[in-house]
């Protein structure tokens, strides 16, 4: 697989597209090869953008129907908003909800929302919309995508996990008993609409977990930007807008140019699992007790321990990296309660595994991803993780 390119993504700011708006967007703009012919889609982010969502989905993914999936914690803040938003442009609504938290993210709730779409009459013609977190936009996505083979999904992402990561790129699905996101499907958005205020009402440990996506986006493309983040953790945590918006786009740029450059996982991708092949099998082990981003905040700091074992990091970047995270409120050491057996059974069960040895995406240093021939992850014997995870 080819150096990452820059296929035209660029954030810019567009003239105004709508007549009457108050918020102007700043759009970039993802290159994709989505099934649909198109060849980007973009993505639109704004303060209190939410109220303005009705105009810029009617206008930008026109459908029969709207089904907007969201869980129970989300509708009762932004349901209102949003419904009425697309009502008053004119779009046809119905709210389809589940319970809020990861272990819904499942292929049984998938069943259900699919159902109850169906029921509703929706057709080829409609279009979902997922309002929520990285759990509501991974689960509406994968309905999306399955949904009479195939409809438009508008990403609104409403924590920083999502509107940072998980809304673009692409990747929808569900976790299966076995393990996480074991099934899904590629399924980029029609558009993505991010209105930061919405970080407002987000629990500060919830933000934290976002912050992990952030310093893996520096850790593996981008030192100046890890530690812009790490310096800058005060305003985020504050919910100082300027900064919160800077982050979310420098993030969401990074994260498209590895897309843009491998959307289907070919083998560029890989690098953004850096801390992943750890993290997926802390959050199947504790039963998701774990967030998303603490379990990638613990796996990165040990990929990186592992990559300085092998001597392929540069040594004191895991102390680094530990130091950033600490200062972000987020974990850096394995849960004592995790025992190597369970640890190595579920990293096994994952699909990062090639051929029996377990690949990590390892780090040169902060700022950027090991290499080696082609490949951006590399096999290390599952001896030299216990001994670097485990003492042994
Ligand atoms: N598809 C991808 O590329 C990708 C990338 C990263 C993460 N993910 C997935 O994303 C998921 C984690 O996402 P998450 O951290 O957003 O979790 P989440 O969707 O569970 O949201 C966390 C909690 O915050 C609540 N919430 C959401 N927005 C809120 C708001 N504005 N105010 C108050 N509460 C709010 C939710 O109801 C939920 O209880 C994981 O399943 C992970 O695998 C996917
Ligand atoms: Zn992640």
């Amino acid at each position: 697989m080819s150096e990452p390119t820059k296929q035209g993504v660029e954030p810019r700011v567009e003239p105004e597209p709508l007549a009457g708006r108050r918020v102007e967007p700043r759009v970039l703009r993802v290159p994709t090869e989505s099934r649909s012919g198109a060849n980007y889609y973009e993505v639109c982010l704004g303060r209190g953008l939410l109220s303005e969502l009705g105009g810029l989905i009617l206008s930008r993914c026109p459908a029969h129907g709207y089904g907007v999936i969201t869980d129970s914690q989300v509708v009762t803040r932004y349901g209102a908003v949003v419904l009425e938003s697309l009502r008053t442009a004119g779009g046809e609504v119905q709210l389809f909800q589940f319970p809020a938290g990861e272990w819904n993210k499942t292929r049984e709730v998938w069943a259900r929302a699919s159902d109850e779409m169906l029921r509703a009459g929706f057709g080829r013609d409609g279009a979902v919309v997922a309002l929520g977190g990285g759990v509501v936009g991974d689960l509406g996505g994968f309905v999306a995508a399955t949904f009479l083979r195939g409809i438009p999904v508008v990403q609104v992402p409403t924590t920083l996990v999502a509107m940072l990561d998980s809304s673009i790129g692409g990747k929808t699905g569900v976790d299966t008993p076995a393990g996480k996101n074991l099934v899904g499907a590629f399924h980029p958005p029609a558009l993505v609409v991010i209105d930061p205020e919405t970080l407002g009402t987000l629990p500060a440990h919830q933000l934290a977990a976002g912050l992990a996506e952030a310093f893996k986006h520096g850790a593996i493309a981008d030192a100046e930007y890890f530690e812009r983040v790490a310096g800058s953790v005060g305003a985020f945590f504050a919910h100082d807008m300027d900064a919160l918006e800077w982050m979310i786009l420098r993030s969401l740029e990074i994260k498209a140019e590895v897309v843009a450059a491998d959307e289907r996982e070919a083998g560029y991708r890989k690098v953004l699992n850096f801390g992943h092949t750890v993290a997926h099998a802390l959050e199947a082990i504790t039963g998701y007790e774990l967030l998303h981003g603490e379990a990638v905040a613990i796996g990165m700091v040990a990929e990186v321990r592992l990559g300085e074992r092998v001597g392929v990091t540069r040594a004191g970047d895991a102390e680094r990296l530990s130091r950033a995270l600490e200062g972000a409120r987020l974990p850096t050491e394995l849960p004592a309660d995790v025992s190597a057996d369970a640890f190595f059974r579920a990293v096994a069960l994952d699909k990062k595994r090639a051929g029996g040895v377990v690949e990590y995406t390892l780090l040169e240093e902060i700022g950027r991803v090991a290499r080696s021939g082609d490949a951006w992850t590399r096999p290390v014997p599952e001896a030299v993780a216990r001994e670097v995870l485990f003492g042994g």
